[in-house]
């Protein structure tokens, strides 16, 4: 059979889950990404803070030194006192800034060092020999503080260098994520689309107009053509209803041709078993009351002159026998017109127009002989029909028209009476339908009220 739609259709249903899966998946990774690198970029923002506040400090102890030095003033050693409280505090700050980066971790320690030895080594040392003894305090003292301060500000600098560098290329990194990010969202959104377009197209190849065509041939099937079959095979459960459906349709018109052979050889036979006992009654008992009614016109020749009562008498018997002859006549053309089988359908049908009390007109264009089941069945119809005719219709004409013509005989019979005919009121007209269509013909009654009646009748005449 083929792999089913139920398949298709959840193997499609993977796929698209797959492609916005992957999608969400990549947009997430981004957009994570883009976190870390903002988070990175703010770290980094706050090691630049720190290192810039701690440049100040040394630059604030410097400057309150030197001027302390320099006047002698306590006031100077304001800035330097204040900047000496807060550099533990804030180197220890950055310390664990840079803890994560062993470069950094290095740079720091350096200025960590550098820091010590010059509050500890060199800035203290001066302020207590400063107080002690102002002139002590060289201009070489003043410009080795100088010196160290720049070697720290040296290495401050080479902080702030490697860690403005780190964030430029942080940047770039959250640059890129976003970038991913828009480019995965339009491929996911355009490969969505396109699956989606895909599968509706498919959907409908595959399913809508399969079964668009199954629903026109059950209409067509529905109305009578029972040769209308499904074409194409489709994929998997439609190809199945395609070929069920044929298989139906072609069951139904198996059936239907026995029903009308089996309709056929019914009625066939009813005629021939018809014909026999007409056959008999003529040859036997028509014959044989026959012989008897000339044997007693004989027998009256010979009656003496002195009784006339036994010649009378004779002779009702003769007339009773002549009557009895006429009745079983009557009777046999009932049961089935001689003339027919032995003349044929045209002289047949002028016999049933002689006979009618309403009168005829025939318009005949048939063969001398068709075959027996057509001529029985065409001879059947325009025989009630003119007997409807005759008893219902008050017409004051009837027409008979009969045509073998494409392998068909067209048959028309039509009165200008009083209309309204239908099939059903009686057995006459339902008996010749079946009749009719026991041989695959078809007959229509046309009849409105007081627009006379037309019965057309169509017996195929080929392959009997
Ligand atoms: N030519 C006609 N004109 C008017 N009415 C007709 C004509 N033929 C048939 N009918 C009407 O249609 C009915 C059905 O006709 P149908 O031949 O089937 O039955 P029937 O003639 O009444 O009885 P049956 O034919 O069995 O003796 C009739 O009863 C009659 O009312
Ligand atoms: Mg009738």
């Amino acid at each position: 059979m083929g792999s089913g739609l139920t398949q298709r259709a959840v193997a499609a249903g993977i796929v698209l889950a797959l492609v916005v899966g992957a999608t969400f998946v990549m947009l997430l990774y981004s957009m994570a990404g883009m976190r870390r690198s903002q988070l990175q970029a703010g770290h980094s923002t706050q090691v630049l803070v720190v290192t810039n506040r701690l440049e100040r400090r040394i630059m604030d102890m410097e400057t309150g030194l030197r001027g302390f030095a320099i006047t002698g003033q306590e006031r100077f050693l304001q800035p330097w006192q204040e900047a000496l409280a807060a550099y533990p505090r804030e180197i220890g700050e950055l310390e664990q800034l840079v803890a994560d980066n062993p470069a950094q971790r290095a740079r720091v320690h350096r200025i960590v060092t550098a820091g010590a030895s010059y509050i500890d080594g060199y800035a203290r040392p001066l302020v207590q020999a400063a107080r002690r003894d102002r002139a002590a305090v060289t201009a070489m003292a003043i410009a080795e503080g100088e010196r160290r301060v720049d070697v720290i500000r040296a290495d401050f600098s080479a902080l702030v260098t490697a860690e403005q560098s780190l964030l430029e290329s942080q940047q770039k990194r959250s640059d890129a994520a976003a970038r991913r990010a828009g480019v995965v969202g339009a491929a996911g959104l355009i490969a969505s689309i396109a699956l989606i377009a895909a599968y509706t197209g498919y959907l409908t190849r595959a399913v809508v107009a399969p079964v668009r065509r199954v629903a026109a041939t059950a209409g067509r099937l529905a109305g009578g053509d029972l040769a209308a079959r499904v074409p194409g095979r489709g994929v998997g459960e439609i190809g199945l209803l395609q070929s069920s459906f044929n298989t139906m349709a072609a069951t139904l018109a198996h059936n239907r041709e026995e029903l009308a052979a089996s309709r056929s050889r019914i009625v066939t036979a009813a005629d021939q078993a018809r014909r026999r006992i007409e056959r008999n009654l003529h040859d036997g008992i028509q014959q044989r009351l026959v012989s008897l009614a000339l044997e007693v016109r004989t027998a009256q020749t010979a009656v003496p002159q002195d009784r006339p009562d036994l010649g009378e008498q004779l002779n009702r018997l003769a007339d009773g026998l002549g009557e009895a002859v006429d009745d079983l006549r009557e009777i046999s053309r009932g049961i089935h017109p001689a003339i027919l089988s032995r003349a044929g359908l045209g002289p047949a049908l002028k016999a049933l127009a002689r006979r009618s009390p309403v009168p005829v007109e025939l318009d005949l264009n048939v063969p001398t002989r068709l075959p027996e089941p057509v001529e029985v069945a065409a001879y059947y119809v325009v025989s009630e029909a003119l007997a409807n005719t005759a008893k219902h219709a008050r017409a004051t004409l009837a027409t008979v028209q009969a045509e073998a013509r494409d392998g068909v005989l067209h048959l028309e019979v039509r009165d200008d009476g009083a209309g309204g005919a239908t099939a059903g009121g009686g057995s006459g007209l339902v008996g010749v339908t079946d009749r009719v269509e026991a041989l695959g013909g078809t007959m229509t009654i046309t009849s409105p009220p007081a627009q006379g009646t037309t019965l057309v009748v169509d017996l195929p005449v080929g392959g009997q």
